[in-house]
């Protein structure tokens, strides 16, 4: 049985002092606790550490991720952050590949592959994002576009424990548009994703492994997209972005 997950992407939003003020307002409004669901929260990289701080003083039920990582351990790399500064800091997650990092920076199947192993080297969970832009869906071909994606993202890999790697299905038309796909879509994709997985790493392991949805997802449908066999979770940008909104996400999954 696959727990739940309910991930927030801050994105780049939150200066220190607002991020420990929006970390602290989630931790009392999940001071209840999360039930049987893993809840990730990923800040922006100077954030990190003050959500850390408030997650151990408050001993808050969720856990810390980052937005990106660079594959090697150290060096002459400026402006990048090596998994042990991640961990460090008490990152126990990381999204990875995100459609923004592919779009904008110019982030490869190739890159999310070398960061999933450097990540899986130091014991952090990738959250590996996958999804097709807008002329790839009216096309009707983002099942393949995807299936594509997750073949070269996950080459070579080995997933011992399937639990600690979690892929989120986000089309990109979907993301910060306000458009939702429907539950039936991501269901589609996601269980073609089901399926790579199975092909790729074994049914028992591709069993395990967690594949969220996101894009555009709020407390009043998140409901809808768990409904789904494929759908474990989901990956939140804009609703994670306050307190209420991101623990209503929280609690409908429980
Ligand atoms: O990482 C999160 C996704 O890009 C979804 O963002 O919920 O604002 O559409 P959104």
């Amino acid at each position: 049985m696959r727990k739940r997950m309910i991930a927030g992407n801050w994105k780049m939003n939150k200066t220190y002092g607002e991020g420990i003020v929006l970390a602290q307002g989630l931790a009392d409004e999940l001071s209840g606790g999360t039930g049987d669901v893993d809840v990730v929260v990923c800040p922006p990289t100077v954030d990190l550490k003050g959500v850390s701080e408030v997650i151990a003083q408050a001993s808050a039920p969720f856990a810390l991720g980052a937005q990106n990582v660079y594959w090697e351990e150290s060096g002459a790399y400026t402006g990048e952050t090596a998994p042990d500064m991640l961990e460090a800091v008490g990152a126990t997650h990381c999204i990875i590949g995100h459609s923004e990092r592919r779009g904008y920076f110019g982030e490869t199947d190739e890159d999310v592959n070398k960061k999933t192993r450097a990540l899986m080297a130091h014991g952090i969970v990738p959250i590996s994002c996958c999804g097709e832009p807008l002329e790839v869906r009216e096309a009707g071909t983002h099942v393949a576009y995807v299936v594509d994606q997750i073949k070269r993202d996950t080459e070579g890999l080995e997933v011992d424990d399937p639990s600690a790697y979690v892929i989120a299905y986000e089309p990109i038309w979907a993301i910060g548009t306000g458009k939702t796909a429907t539950a039936d879509d991501a269901q589609e994709v996601c269980g073609a994703i089901r399926q790579t997985l199975v092909e790729v790493f074994g049914a028992e392991a591709a069993d395990g492994i967690r594949i969220l949805y996101g894009g555009s997802a709020k407390p009043g449908n998140v409901a809808g997209f768990l409904e789904k066999q494929d759908v474990d979770g989901a990956l939140v940008g804009g609703a994670s972005l306050a307190a209420d909104s991101f623990a209503a996400m929280v609690k409908a999954a429980m």
